[in-house]
């Protein structure tokens, strides 16, 4: 993926949280500017030979399940009927855009290819990007039942232990970005577009 696609997936991924009017916050944008103004994260692929594991797979994968996990939020809310039960879509939007961020420690570009690190093994990206997320945080004092609530939804990603999660979902908000990423994974995985960026 050349360097022009990485920037206008970037911009699409700012594109997708400010979409939604809810969403147009000032801590809100800085946090995510963090991730996305970093050239670590738009470079690294989302894994070594599994799901968008090319360079960018990152950024187009965290793309995909913002975009899956916003959905999802206003689709269950319309299904709940409107505010009853709210969905936090704060919540949503920082767990699905920090959930792998922790990867850009987990990788690195060796010769022509990418392999893991020692990160990856001892730390992993699951708790690493809890830790990352509620560090940064902390310091922009975001309110601290959020971020609880952001490190759960983080945690649970992968929605089962024997699956890399340390805790499986335990709200709504968990469920939907667990969902979200599963379906980054299965549904727009290159193996299933036969197409590569
Ligand atoms: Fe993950
Ligand atoms: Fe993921």
């Amino acid at each position: 993926m050349r360097e022009e696609d990485r920037i206008i997936l970037a911009d699409k991924l700012r594109k997708a949280l400010t979409g939604f009017p809810s969403l147009r916050d000032e801590y809100l944008e800085r946090l995510c500017s963090r991730v996305i103004d970093d050239s670590r994260f738009r470079i690294c692929p989302a894994s070594v030979g599994k799901h968008h594991s090319w360079p960018g797979g990152l950024l187009k994968h965290t793309l995909e399940v913002v975009q899956f996990s916003l959905n999802m939020c206003k689709a269950s809310c319309e299904a709940l009927d409107a505010g009853k039960i709210p969905i936090d879509d704060h919540v949503v939007a920082l767990a699905a855009v920090f959930h792998d961020y922790a990867k850009i420690y987990c990788y690195e570009e060796r010769g022509n290819g990418w392999v893991k690190t020692d990160y990856s093994n001892k730390i992993q990206h699951v708790y690493g990007s809890a830790e990352f997320f509620s560090n940064l945080a902390r310091d922009c004092q975001v309110p601290q039942g959020l971020i609880g609530d952001v490190v759960h939804a983080i945690l649970a990603q992968h929605g089962r232990n024997e699956w890399g999660s340390p805790v499986t979902p335990y709200s709504r908000e968990a469920w939907i970005v667990h969902l979200a990423d599963m379906a980054s994974v299965n549904i727009c995985e290159e193996r299933y577009l036969r197409i590569r960026g």
